[in-house]
């Protein structure tokens, strides 16, 4: 596919400069045209023609594809504190366990290990450093009581990405699990569970998989499908079948044990055209134009004298990129870039916060330099 043929499958193209896919990213039109099936089979037909499981065992298989794990490792949850919380819950903890964790999470990787004090399990907060979590700090704060390493693939505010086969490889040596908040890297950068020895990752499709809200992707290592106990049991993650007088509380034996109750078809079947879309390019691919995209827009930051607060070393860039001023009103300018140039980008703790996927231009990324004020 060209950038042309890319540009088309992203409607928001036709109305905005959009680099705020760390936020809410918008639609792929195949995700917004799956949506609009599903909706018009469901008020035709409701579910007589009966294919929609069907589906939902194509989009496990293509987010299996994405994480390089097998499709009964996959099961899908409304977004990513879901996933976190079925681990958080689902570990059998016993008084005076830890989880080693860091000072730069979203709160969704917070809160789920937080919840675990009660239970007399101690949530240890590594502090960043200039914007990175060290990987010395992180391996000096797990001890024997450590069960399980809590991290970003991608940090949200600044976009520091974690080494993850380095940080794999640690956990394994040392008998931790390693649980990944994945939101801020899936779509753009592989993620190889295997390769970088990913217990369990969860993931909601609304940023980089440019799918909507309230579907997402949860992984449980074969491993350990059977040492998570599942928090929130219904009917549909039984061995028996529900429609039985029989009752009797036997999980499956794949990640659906999960599962309770309906699924969010409208938006499984969203999520799996993204994710169709994705790996049609390649996410090589994608990573390659966002590399390219975002060097470019570090170089123009850095020539207008902006402070560029995200680490770009090989190891550590991502898709979002963080600057900052102490000269201007950042919330004015945000407002004015948006209303007068029809760019989008975020504000996140006190900065701006840009991050263009694969079908941005080069004249996109100078359109934005072009319209910041310098210094
Ligand atoms: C790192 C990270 N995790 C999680 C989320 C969102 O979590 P959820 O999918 O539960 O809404 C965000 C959203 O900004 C995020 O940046």
């Amino acid at each position: 596919m060209n950038l042309e043929e890319i540009r088309s499958q992203f409607p928001i193209t036709r109305h905005y400069n959009f680099q705020d896919h760390a936020g809410i990213a918008p639609l792929s039109a195949p995700a917004a045209q799956a949506m609009a099936a599903y909706a018009q089979e469901l008020a035709e037909w409701a579910y007589l023609k009966g294919t929609y499981h069907r589906t939902i065992d194509h989009v496990r298989q293509a987010a299996a594809r994405l994480l390089n794990a097998d499709p009964d490792e996959i099961t899908f949850v409304k977004n990513t504190s879901e996933g976190i919380n079925y681990v958080a819950n689902g570990i059998q903890w016993v008084t005076g366990d830890n989880v080693v964790s860091n000072a730069m999470e979203f709160p969704a990787n917070v809160y789920p290990w937080m919840n675990l004090e009660h239970r007399g399990v101690n949530l240890k907060v590594v502090a960043e450093e200039n914007g990175r979590i060290p990987f010395d700090r992180l391996a000096a704060a797990i001890d024997r009581r450590t069960r399980v390493v809590a991290i970003s693939a991608v940090q949200w505010s600044n976009g520091f990405r974690t080494d993850l086969v380095r940080l794999g490889e640690l956990c394994a040596s040392r008998g931790v699990l390693l649980c990944v908040d994945a939101i801020q890297a899936l779509g753009v950068h592989p993620i190889d569970v295997r390769k970088m020895g990913i217990d369990f990752l969860a993931a909601d499709g609304h940023k980089w998989l440019c799918g909507p809200d309230g579907a997402g992707i949860f992984f449980c290592r074969r491993e350990l499908l059977g040492h998570l106990r599942p928090s929130e049991p219904g009917y549909l993650c039984m061995k028996l079948d529900w429609d039985s007088r029989e009752r009797k509380l036997e999980f499956r034996d794949d990640a659906r044990r999960f599962d309770s109750g309906a699924y969010n078809l409208a938006g499984i079947c969203a999520l799996g055209a993204s994710i169709n879309l994705l790996l049609e390019v390649g996410i090589e691919e994608v990573q390659r134009r966002v590399k390219q995209l975002t060097d470019r827009l570090v170089e123009g930051l850095n020539r207008k004298g902006w402070k560029v607060c995200s680490p770009r070393t090989s190891s550590e860039w991502s898709g979002i990129v963080s600057f900052a001023s102490d000269k201007h009103d950042l919330p004015n300018l945000q407002k004015h870039l948006r209303e007068e140039f029809k760019i989008v980008v975020a504000r996140r703790l006190g900065r701006l916060r840009a991050s263009p996927h694969f079908y941005n231009t080069p004249e996109e990324i100078d359109q934005l330099v072009d319209a910041l004020p310098g210094h």
